[in-house]
């Protein structure tokens, strides 16, 4: 699904309709036993939600799903390589974490900050506006690019540095990594402990790890992601 702007990741149309057809048959099956048992789960949440008054319909359902999909594991995924990356390039700033673990928290910050795995997204302006210089009217499509504003030389004068006590300074300004205003991530705090608790286990149980070959970014202007991290570590 996000594979597209990629020549390494194309699929064909009949495959990409299977791919779809087994992910939409996956979820139903889950969908029919959470009904069948009457879990009170995500899924049969979701599946009696109701949007302008009306519970929605299969379809659409199994569109939210997926869109559920990639906004909970392709984010965490990708600030997870990028993690590793990070850690093989800056050795002494997980140094400074693995000898006080209280940093945990701008850690995590900083990695969201720098992996920033969804690159944009767009909004509609509702009212004129001008942003930056830039003359924006009402119901102008515009494109929030928080790659570029999480590495903005006005907010941050060492923006391309990756330092894992950034978020210990006082007013240090917020990453926009989970975008900003009401349609601001929904998973957030769940995301920054999933990088927390990976975070804390790479530390205890891979002390180790490094790259093992290059790794090589996936192609694509939505996601800031790898397709090739080779690793290597001893089990400690
Ligand atoms: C590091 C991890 C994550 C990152 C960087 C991330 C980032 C984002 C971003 C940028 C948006 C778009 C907001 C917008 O439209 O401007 C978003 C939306 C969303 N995220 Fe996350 N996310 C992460 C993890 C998660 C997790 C773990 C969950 C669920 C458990 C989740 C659920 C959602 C949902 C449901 C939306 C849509 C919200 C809506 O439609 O109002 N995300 N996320």
């Amino acid at each position: 699904m996000m594979g597209d702007d990629d020549p390494d990741l194309q699929l064909t149309p009949a495959e990409r309709r299977r791919k779809m057809e087994a992910f939409d048959t996956y979820f139903l099956a889950l969908i029919a036993r959470d009904t069948a048992s009457g879990q009170d789960g995500i899924l049969n949440r979701m599946r009696q939600m109701t949007f302008e008054g009306a519970t929605v319909d299969t379809p659409t359902l199994l569109v939210n799903l997926a869109a559920f999909m990639i906004a909970t594991v392709e984010t965490t995924q990708q600030a997870f390589s990028t993690m590793i990356v990070a850690l093989a390039d800056h050795p002494a700033e997980f140094e400074k974490l693995r000898q006080n673990r209280t940093l945990m928290p701008s850690a995590v910050k900083e990695i969201l900050r720098w992996s920033t795995p969804i690159k944009h997204l767009r909004r509609t302006a509702v009212v004129d506006t001008v942003l930056g210089g830039q003359k924006i009217a009402a119901g102008d499509k515009v494109v929030a690019w928080f790659e570029a504003a999480n590495r903005d030389p006005d907010t941050w004068p060492d923006a391309d540095t990756f330092r894992i006590d950034r978020y210990e300074m006082r007013g240090c300004p917020a990453h926009l990594a989970f975008s900003a205003g009401v349609h601001y991530c929904l998973g957030w705090r769940y995301g920054e402990a999933e990088v927390a608790i990976l975070l804390g286990a790479v530390l205890d149980h891979l002390p180790d790890i490094h790259l093992a070959g290059p790794p090589v970014r996936q192609r694509s202007n939505f996601v800031a992601s790898y397709k090739r991290l080779p690793v290597a570590f001893t089990p400690a």
